[in-house]
């Protein structure tokens, strides 16, 4: 299937959906009149689970409209066997009114969590009885990630990245080409802690700024403009935690890509980050 993007909208390996670039999870603290404003604002890849109770009923409302414009991942909850993963399914059938979820996603794989064969087949059987099109999971491991990339049942990953956290680009981005899996990534803020301002950050001036400029810390547009630059990633989720957060994020897909050389200033504030402790934010 030919993939087809632009820089805030993408076609959906697998699935075929088109989708904004920026899917949003309501569990940040978005009330349910957010999700309907996002949609108005052309949102239409969301994140629903067990914590999204609020989602609930303007999601509903928008799949009984307009069904094939939106797509739906279900984020399992913790632990999963064969037997939850389905029931898990099928409560969001319910609650949504929904014949099908779009992507169900196991909630971790993390070093020690088994990805059993019973729990295999079980999403595959999920799939291919039109209970839901696509599997993946959500996953930290990122070597794991990349081997799963390259060779599984897997139609979808859900994966850390951000400029403090790049290390997806060398253990699993280079496995994608073989299957063209799907890749959302979430914390592109870090948990916010790129938002923070960072003492003692010796950074050069933001490009194009003077000398002397006052920069740091980052914006969250500018963390989510970080990960969209990424041609590896199809989507970021977004947890804003109002309306007024929504927009400052969906204003980065209007922004468009940091330059070359603001992308390696991003990233070389990440790697300071990373390299400082706690003590050292302000
Ligand atoms: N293992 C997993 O499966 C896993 C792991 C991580 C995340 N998730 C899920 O993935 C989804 C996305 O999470 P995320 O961590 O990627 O969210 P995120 O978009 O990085 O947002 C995280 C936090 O950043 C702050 N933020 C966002 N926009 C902001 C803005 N414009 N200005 C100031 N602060 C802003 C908010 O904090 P305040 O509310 O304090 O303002 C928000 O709670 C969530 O549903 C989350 O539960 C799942």
């Amino acid at each position: 299937m030919t993939v087809e993007r632009t820089y805030d909208r993408v076609t959906l390996p697998h699935l075929g959906n088109q989708v904004l670039r920026m899917g949003v999870a309501a569990n940040g603290g978005l009330e349910s009149e957010d999700i309907t404003y996002a949609a108005e604002r052309g949102v239409n890849l969301w994140l629903y689970g067990r914590s999204f109770g609020k989602a609930t009923a303007p999601l509903k409302d928008l799949l009984a409209r307009e069904r094939e414009k939106h797509v739906v991942v279900m984020l399992g909850t913790f632990v999963l066997t064969a037997r939850g993963a389905r029931r898990t399914v099928e409560k969001a059938r319910r609650e949504l009114g929904i014949d099908t979820v779009d992507l169900f996603l196991m909630p971790w794989l993390g070093r020690t969590s088994r990805f059993s064969p019973a729990i295999q087949d079980a999403l595959a059987d999920m799939r291919e009885a039109g209970l839901v099109r696509g599997v993946g999971t959500s996953i930290h491991d990122r070597e794991r990630a990349g081997r799963l990339a390259a060779d599984s049942i897997l139609d979808a990953f859900m994966l850390r990245y951000n400029a403090k956290h790049p290390g997806a680009e060398t253990d699993v981005f280079p496995h994608l080409a073989k299957r063209d899996p799907i890749v959302i990534s979430y914390t592109a803020t870090s948990w916010r802690q790129l938002l923070k301002p960072l003492q003692g950050a010796q950074m050069p001036p933001w490009p194009g700024a003077h000398v002397g400029a006052a920069m740091p810390p980052l914006t969250a547009p500018m963390c989510y403009r970080f990960v969209l630059n990424s041609p590896h990633v199809h989507a970021t989720w977004t947890a804003p935690g109002n309306r007024q957060e929504l927009d400052e994020n969906l204003a980065a897909l209007d922004a468009g890509p940091l330059s070359a050389e603001e992308e390696v200033w991003v990233r070389e504030y990440g790697k300071q980050v990373k390299s400082k402790r706690k003590r050292d934010y302000v």
